[in-house]
């Protein structure tokens, strides 16, 4: 079959290897892509919230199946276009994705259902989340309603930083129409970890954890950012915990759903913390991971392509892994999440790797660029985490970019546990 994937990141690039070694896929398409892309995929120079453009392509192309990558074109309703014109696409509708999209309703989702998730109040004015935030202190954490690129969190030590993010996001409007509302909840401690599942309606298939690293610098310290690095399986957690986080968290979330007549299909990404009270709901995406995607899908034995379309089709479907562990490291232009440096040469970079993930490249002529902040994903696989993270630092340790920068840590929380 024809597949096209929607998207030009690291996510992306790793949907589009599995594709293009997915015995049932004749050729794989991706819009926009990237420069590391068009090495397992055919680029198509349509904008990914093209989707008219996108539509016809797939018409014109036979495209079988689409996957999307980003949660904007989700948010806009690209799936439910396709829908309407008969085509096979794995994504949640425009009504489904506010999951991800509203912080605001994924709360409200959970309250009703009883997931459990952090207490929080919603707020629209600057006066009266700031009498919140006195009656809770610090620290605490405030959030942009809506989309903000994995940049709208502030986790608050200080009554000051607490004042500034709610004046930034209600006042300044740093996020624009996203932050015009905010979500102020407590603060959580505990293991962080992501868990991603393949859903059709009332169909749950699991994938394997992952862990992401979203601070920008070592030590969990620096900004929030889309994510530094991740690794998968996630083998220092307590035994039993997916099965657990599947009965709180997924079932009841994917049930309500359908309940409330707003059936959820696509990737379900829960980011979920071990509290001592057990898994609890940091936040839910409505689309594959960046990074986590980087280092589960390559450990996915199962033909990609077939899998999503049975699924799609309520066939039955079995999952098959790879038992080694990949850790991938994120290389990023400096000043990254804030002002970046940009056209970074990268030419070091310009042979192919199966586990070197472009997130944010194109060509010059011959010459490789990057064109993002998070620039190139590197993993390496190994027999356990240890040797999987060793690897991918050696590799590098002999590519060293002075303008690009990575965690040296990732893998850290484990590594303490081994
Ligand atoms: P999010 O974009 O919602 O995943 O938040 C980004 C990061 O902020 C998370 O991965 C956590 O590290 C942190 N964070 C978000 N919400 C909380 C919370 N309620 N308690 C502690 N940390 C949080
Ligand atoms: N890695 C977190 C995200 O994709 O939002």
């Amino acid at each position: 079959m024809n597949v096209l994937v929607i998207g030009r990141g690291g996510r992306e690039h790793a949907i589009c290897k599995a594709m293009a070694k997915a015995p049932s896929v004749t050729q794989v398409f991706c819009a926009p892509g990237n420069a590391g892309i068009a090495a397992c995929a055919e680029r198509v120079n349509i904008d990914e919230n093209d989707q008219e453009s996108l539509v016809q392509f797939a018409k014109t192309n036979q495209v079988e199946l689409t996957v999307v990558g980003p949660e904007q074109p989700l948010a806009e309703g690209i799936v439910d276009r396709f829908l309407a014109e008969g085509l096979f696409i794995f994504g949640p509708s425009k009504e489904a994705s506010r999951i991800e999209g509203s912080k605001s309703y994924a709360k409200e989702l959970m309250q009703r259902y009883n997931v459990p998730t952090a207490a929080y109040e919603t707020f629209q004015e600057a006066a009266s989340a700031k009498s919140y935030l006195h009656t809770k202190g610090v620290p605490i954490v405030i959030k942009a309603d809506g989309l903000a690129a994995g940049k709208g969190v502030v986790v608050a030590m200080t009554m000051e930083e607490a004042e500034k993010a709610i004046d930034d996001m209600l006042v300044d409007e740093q996020f624009g129409s996203s932050s015009r509302q905010i979500v102020i909840e407590e603060f959580l401690v505990g293991e962080e970890f992501s868990f991603m599942a393949l859903v059709h309606e009332d169909i749950i298939i699991p994938l394997e954890l992952a862990q992401d690293h979203k601070r920008a610098f070592d030590g969990d310290k620096g900004p929030n950012t889309g994510g530094m690095g991740a690794y998968s399986p996630v083998s220092h957690l307590p035994e039993g915990i997916a099965e657990i986080s599947m009965d709180t968290v997924l079932k009841p979330v994917v049930q309500a759903m359908v309940k409330e007549g707003r059936p959820f299909t696509g990737v379900l990404y829960a980011g979920l913390i071990l509290t001592q009270t057990g898994p609890k709901v940091i936040e839910f995406n409505a689309r594959f991971g960046d990074p986590e995607t980087q280092v589960v899908l390559p450990r996915l034995k199962t033909d990609l392509a077939s899998l999503l379309l049975k699924l799609l089709k309520r066939e039955k479907t079995e999952l098959e892994w790879d038992e080694n562990t990949i850790a991938g490291v994120v290389l990023a232009a400096e000043g990254y999440p804030g002002a970046y440096t940009k056209k970074i040469l990268l030419n070091q970079f310009k042979k192919e790797e199966e586990l070197l993930f472009h997130a944010g490249t194109e060509m010059d002529g011959d010459d490789l660029y990057s064109a993002g902040g998070r620039v190139l994903l590197a993993a390496s696989s190994g027999e356990n985490l240890e040797q999987a993270r060793n690897r991918v630092y050696s590799y590098l340790n002999k590519q060293q970019s002075e303008k690009l920068f990575y965690r040296k840590d990732i893998g850290h929380h484990a590594m303490k546990k081994e």
